[in-house]
Order: structure tokens, then sequence, then C-alpha cells
């Protein structure tokens, strides 16, 4: 298994290239098997992700080609409307499929995700929808077992009970081929939700309001092929800020979209970095903090536009080195701490009581072995490693790879060293 090796505390500074966002390409490639026309993506992240998601399309007969940045997809030969356990267990946005596969073929077989490192994650709310729809689901051997016995979906008026990302895209993709208008309550508001909804548009989907609360559906007899360029990948964005706040480095990303990154530049801004920024690009200044440390800021996660879950373990490393005591609650998965006991392991001082950590800043951290639990827990460690004195050493990496493309390297052109050890 691949490990990460930092030797730490150096600056990050230069320029770094934000790629597309890993949770806009999966609904975005999802929504291929929406039309029997090839749509083509670019801006795509070379993710592992990405080709799993390619992998279990393939598997039910689409045809997927991914060249650099441009992936090519065309479901005109649809074998099998199912998602298998194996695919499904090592990416739960797998469920993205369930949507457009019951929409457009009246039936599918997704294997029932289980709970995973950050949560149980039901997707009790992608089924509720669906039947609202007029599908017929239920589960059968560990899978969702879905059909629509009248032949085509009904438009409806869904109102989910709390606010879900892939389920609000789930539920997007299957309303727009649905016979009549659809109004999804309580939607998600997220940047790829819209970039989906954009995407839909482009197939000829008739969609109003989604990047807020209320989306208005009217559902068409077919969709078409299309071209999109994904949107910036706007955690990804705020990984690198966080990297160079913690590292007190002078940073400038771009191709990304600042407005995505509204609560998070609040944030850095109150830990004491500047930040500018134009169109599509963000300079973080934290060579010259007051007192020459960040200070600790508390946050809260929360559904965009709120602080984003997504970021909740990296911007925890940048407060294990600030100036005084922040607490960090997280509101939208219940096991999201698992970063903490490796993050003590490099010196930090963290409490856990109940949903909130309580960091107290310290001056150094030290490195150390540490293991990767999920994703952005990972990313946490990285970056806590980058600054801590030393050599740090991030095990089971293969969680980071699922969702940032090329990191090391391209921290490694801002300064860093660090090095991928096989
Ligand atoms: N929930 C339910 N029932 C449902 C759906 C959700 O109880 O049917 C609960 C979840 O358990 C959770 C909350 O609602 O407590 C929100 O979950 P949501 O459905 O919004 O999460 P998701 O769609 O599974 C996406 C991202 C996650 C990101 C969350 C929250 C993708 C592919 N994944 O997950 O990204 O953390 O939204 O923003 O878009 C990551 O990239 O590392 C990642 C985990």
């Amino acid at each position: 298994m691949d490990k990460l090796r930092i030797q730490g505390e150096r600056p990050l500074h230069g320029d770094v290239q934000i790629s597309g966002a890993k949770n806009a390409a999966l609904p975005l490639m999802a929504a291929s098997l929406l039309t029997d026309q090839p749509v083509v993506l670019t801006n795509a992240p070379e993710l592992m992700d990405v080709r799993t998601l390619g992998h279990l399309l393939t598997g039910m007969g689409a045809q997927v080609a991914q060249e650099g940045a441009s992936i090519r997809l065309q479901a005109d030969a649809i074998t099998a409307c199912v998602a298998p356990y194996e695919r499904v267990k090592t990416m739960r946005a797998s469920v993205l499929v369930l949507g457009p596969l019951v929409a457009r073929f009246g039936q599918a077989r997704v294997s029932l995700p289980g709970g995973c490192a950050i949560g149980a994650r039901p997707v009790d709310q992608h089924i509720k929808g669906l039947q609202q729809l007029g599908a017929e689901v239920h589960v059968e051997h560990g899978d969702i077992v879905a059909s629509v016995p009248r032949g085509r979906l009904k438009g409806a008026r869904i109102s989910t009970d709390m606010i879900t990302v892939t389920g609000t895209e789930n539920l997007m993709m299957a309303a727009c081929l649905a016979e009549g208008e659809s109004v999804i309550e309580n939607a998600a508001q997220e940047p790829e939700v819209a970039d989906l909804a954009a995407m839909l548009q482009k197939m000829g989907a008739r969609i109003d309001g989604a990047g807020t609360s209320r989306v208005r559906i009217q559902g068409v007899d077919r969709l078409h092929g299309a071209e999109h360029a994904i949107v910036p990948d706007r955690i990804e964005a705020g990984t690198f800020l966080c990297a160079a706040v913690a590292t007190r480095g002078d940073v400038t990303l771009r191709g990304c979209v600042p407005e995505h990154l509204d609560s998070l530049l609040d944030k850095l801004r109150e830990a004491g970095a500047t930040l500018t920024s134009g169109a599509d690009w963000i300079r973080v200044q934290a060579d010259a903090m007051p007192g020459g440390r960040a200070r600790a800021v508390s946050a809260r996660t929360s559904e965009y536009p709120g602080f984003a879950t997504d970021m909740q373990a990296q911007f925890m490393a940048v407060n294990c080195l600030a100036q005084g005591a922040a607490h960090l609650t997280e509101t939208i998965f219940e096991n999201r701490f698992m970063h903490v006991q490796e993050l003590v392991r490099l010196g930090a001082t963290i409490a856990i009581e109940g949903n909130t950590c309580v960091v107290q800043g310290v001056k150094r951290l030290s490195g150390a072995t540490v293991m990767a639990t999920d994703l952005r827990a990972s990313a946490g460690l990285v970056i806590a490693g980058l600054a801590a004195e030393g050599e740090t050493l991030v095990e089971r990496i293969y969680h980071l790879d699922r969702g940032y493309a090329g990191m090391e390297h391209k921290l490694a052109a801002l300064g860093a060293n660090i090095a991928r050890v096989r």
C-alpha cells in the first residue's frame, strides 16, 4: 500500500491549478445514462473514484473513455441496469446511477450502500423520493430493486427530511424524464448540484432553481447528448488554502471559483491570513500573520453555503498550530473525527466532546507515522505533516487517491518535500 513521506516545516509558495470537482464529476457521469447520445465532460479530474464509476458504467454496457481531462460517455447499449455490491462497496456515490436508470429504463438493481468510516449514511430519502415519483422500490438480498409499473415516472412534489446532496441529484435526474412537473423542496444548494442541472439543461432538461432550496423540473420525453466543463473542485481548492495557512506560505490557486469558498475564506481571514481574489483565482498570504501564527477560529459544519463538512479535517489541521483554542462542531456526519487521534500522534491537543472538538493550538507539531481513515481526514493529516517538524509518514493514502488528482505533485511544485513511497 502506498504511503506519503513528508519532511515538514516548509512554507508552500507558488501557483497551483485546481482540478474539476470529484463530487460534480460523479453525478455528471451518472447523468450520461439518461440519453443514448454521447456526453462529453471536460475539466475531468483523474481520480480513482472517477475510474470506479467508469467501470460501473461499462459493466452496464456503456462506453466510457477518459483521455486526460476529457471523458466521453455513451449509454446507447445498456445491457444490465445493475450496480453490484463489489462496486458500490468501494464507492457509495455509485448510488447515483439509481435515479437515471429508473427514469430511462424503468428498472434498476443497485446494491444498498452500507455504513462507512464517517457515518451510517442511509439512502432512505433517495428511495422515498423515487417512490413519490411512482417507482416501486424495495430492498431484496441487500439490493435496492426499483421498477416503474406504469412505464414512466410521474412528476411529484418531494420534500426530503434532511438536505441531501446525492439525494437531490438522484431525484433531479429522475424527474427530468418523468411525466409532468416535479418540485424538490429542501434541496441541497451545493455548486455541484447546480453544475449537474447546468449539464442536464444542455441535454434538453427543463430545470429551474437548482442551487436554491426549491428545484422545479418539467419532465421531457427524452434527453440528448451534450458537452460540459466540470465545475472546479472547491474542496481541493480549500485544502490547498489550508495547507498554505498551516505552513505559513503564499499560494495562488488558479482555475477556481472564489464565491464557492466564501465561508472558508471568511474563516481563514479571521485566522489572520490575507486573501485576495479575482474571477478565477485566489491568493492566500500567510507568511506575515500577526504573531507569526494563525489565530484559532471556531467553525460549525453545515450544508452549503455554510462551512463544508468536507473541509472540517483540513481546517482542524490549521487550528492545531494556532494561537488559542477553537471549537469545531460536526453536524453532518456522526463519525467524522477519525483524524483526531492521528493528529494527536503528531502532537496536537484535541479533546472530543460529543460532536465538537476542542482544539488547543500548540506551537509545534512533530512528525510521526499516521494512518489515513477517509478521504478528507487524509487531507487533514497531509496538511499537518507539511507543517510538522521532521518526517511524517501518511499510510493508507488510497483514500487520498480517491479524491485528489496528483496531490503530491501539486504540493511538491509548491515547494513541499513530499514523496510517494510504494
Ligand atoms: N442522509 C440520510 N438519508 C438519506 C441521505 C442522507 O439520512 O437518504 C443523511 C446522511 O447520513 C448525512 C446527511 O444526510 O448525515 C447528509 O448526507 P448527504 O446525502 O448530503 O451526503 P452524500 O450525498 O452522501 C455528499 C458528498 C460528500 C459530502 C456530503 C455532504 C458526493 C459524492 N459526496 O455525500 O463528500 O461530505 O455530500 O456535503 O457528492 C467527500 O467528498 O469526501 C464526501 C464525503
